[in-house]
């Protein structure tokens, strides 16, 4: 388990990075990092850490190609490549989120874990801006330890033994629409694959521990759809009172890009929300994930 001490109040301190937490729950800017420069292990060390205390990081006027981006991201484990998104030509590590003045869907814009849907999660994800509205498209952030931490111990007990289904091609969209049919409808932002026969249903424990820290998460998000082995009617009343839970406002951060900025989130802990409030302009985001474990 690595070795944390702190909170947002009194954080351990850093010797190599400026640490800034943007919010009593989550989120830190990270500064004194040039990451096309080249980053020494000892300053790794410490952003790991950061990005661990802190369960996503921001890192502004970075200058990166998308060499530097899989490189960085290389730094943290091996790439996990989208099952159902279509990677960047030339680039297939890299997903293009891009909405454009026209579209009024926007992609993540619902509070979710990225890839729950799959036997091994992403465990992290990082995210370069590369086109930004004038104003709006910011991303929300929340802490599923507080929203855990929250509950009473009755409800942990209860919650202790169950897993969720998670669904990667439900209608829970807000199209209303499947994968498929959003496919077959040239509707969404991002070039959508046919996953073949890959999994994209996936149980996991709603109780998640951190296999780095040993704390324990609320381990629900957009593609939760119920309990296993309870009954959709069965599972919504409980599922709905949770999913509430885990964006309460005191449990989120809301970050608000620049142009170059690379944003990274561990999605063991945390959801993430994209804000849809800029129809009429261009938005463009630059996605890598990295590998995770089974969770337990
Ligand atoms: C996502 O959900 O992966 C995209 C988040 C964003 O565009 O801010």
């Amino acid at each position: 388990m690595a070795e944390l001490a702190g909170t947002a109040a009194q954080p351990r301190a850093y010797a190599r990075i400026d640490v800034q937490p943007i919010a009593g729950a989550l989120g830190a800017e990270i500064r004194g990092v040039d990451i096309a420069g080249g980053v020494d292990d000892e300053t790794m060390d410490e952003i790991h850490r950061a990005w661990l205390e802190r369960h996503v990081i921001f890192f502004r006027d970075q200058n990166l190609t998308p060499n530097d981006h899989i490189a960085f991201a290389r730094r943290f484990g091996d790439i996990h490549p989208h099952l159902l998104n279509k990677g960047l030509d030339g680039f297939p590590e890299i997903v293009e989120v891009k909405k454009k003045p026209d579209q009024k869907l926007n992609n993540g814009g619902r509070w979710h874990s990225d890839q729950m849907y799959t036997p091994k999660p992403a465990k992290g994800t990082m995210l370069y801006s590369r086109e930004l509205p004038p104003l709006g498209g910011d991303t929300m952030f929340s802490n599923l330890h507080l929203a855990y931490e929250s509950l009473s111990d009755g409800l942990k007990k209860t919650l202790s033994g169950l897993t969720g289904v998670n669904n990667g091609d439900s209608r829970n969209h807000p199209s209303g629409l499947t994968r498929m049919e959003r496919i077959k409808a040239g509707i969404g932002t991002i070039a959508q694959i046919d996953p073949g026969n890959a999994q994209i249903v996936s149980s996991h424990p709603i109780v998640r521990t951190h296999p780095e820290t040993g704390r324990k998460a609320l381990y629900i998000g957009s593609h939760t759809e119920r309990f296993d082995g309870w009954s959709t009617e069965e599972s919504t009343p409980l599922l709905d009172y949770l999913k509430e839970l885990t964006h309460r406002p005191e449990f989120t951060c809301r970050f608000h890009w620049s142009l170059n900025t690379l944003t990274f989130w561990d999605n063991r802990c945390t959801q993430h929300f994209a804000i849809n409030d800029y129809h009429g302009h261009q938005r463009c985001i630059h996605k890598i994930m990295i590998q995770g474990d089974t969770p337990f």
